[in-house]
C-alpha cells in the first residue's frame, strides 16, 4: 500500500537520490529544505512499507497552486505512485483554496504528460528551449471550477 506523508529533513538523502536519477538538472538539498519550511508550500513523500519511493512539492499562493517537482523512483514507476501523489496534490490545492493548479513539464517527458492528462490537465502554453539541450517546457493547468 502507498502512503503519503509530509517530507522532513531526514528524507532528504532518499529524495535527492531519486531526484538525481530522474532529472538532468536536479534540485539540491537547499531547494527541498526551502519547500519544507515555506508556509506557501507543501512537500510530501510516498512510501511503500518503509521505503521512500516518490515525492511531490506543491506551492499554493492565494487561489493559484503549482506542482513544482514530482518524481518516482525509476524502479518503482508505473505502479500507481505518481497517481497517488497527483491525487494528494489536487486534494491539497483544493483544500487550501486554489481554483487552478499549474505545472511546467519537459515536452519530452511523455510519461509525466500522460499522467497529467489522465488527471484532467490541459496544455496551456509552451516555453521554447526552456530546459537543457533546447527542450521546450510545456505549460499545463487544471481548473477546479
Ligand atoms: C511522471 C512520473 C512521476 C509518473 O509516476 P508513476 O508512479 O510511474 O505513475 P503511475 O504508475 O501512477 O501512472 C499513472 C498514469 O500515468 C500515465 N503514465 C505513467 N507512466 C507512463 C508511461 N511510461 N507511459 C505512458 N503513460 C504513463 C498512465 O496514464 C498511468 O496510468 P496507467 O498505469 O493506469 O496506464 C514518473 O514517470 C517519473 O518520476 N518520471 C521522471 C520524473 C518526471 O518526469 N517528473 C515530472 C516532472 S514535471
Amino acid at each position: 500500500m502507498i502512503t503519503i506523508r509530509p517530507m522532513n529533513e531526514a528524507d532528504l538523502d532518499a529524495v535527492l537520490a531519486i531526484e538525481r536519477a530522474c532529472f538532468p538538472r536536479p534540485w539540491t538539498a537547499q531547494h527541498f529544505l526551502a519547500e519544507i519550511s515555506s508556509e506557501h508550500s507543501s512537500a510530501v513523500v510516498a512510501e511503500q512499507g518503509q521505503q521512500l519511493i516518490g515525492y511531490l512539492c506543491l506551492s499554493v499562493l492565494l487561489d493559484e497552486a503549482e506542482i513544482l517537482d514530482v518524481a518516482v523512483e525509476p524502479g518503482q514507476q508505473r505502479s500507481g505512485t505518481g497517481a497517488a501523489l497527483l491525487t494528494w496534490a489536487c486534494a491539497e490545492a483544493l483544500r487550501r483554496g486554489a481554483t487552478i493548479l499549474r505545472l511546467e513539464v519537459r515536452a519530452t517527458s511523455l510519461p509525466a504528460i500522460a499522467l497529467y492528462e489522465r488527471f484532467g490537465f490541459l496544455r496551456s502554453g509552451l516555453r521554447k528551449a526552456y530546459y537543457e539541450q533546447g527542450i521546450d517546457a510545456l505549460l499545463m493547468e487544471k481548473n477546479f471550477d
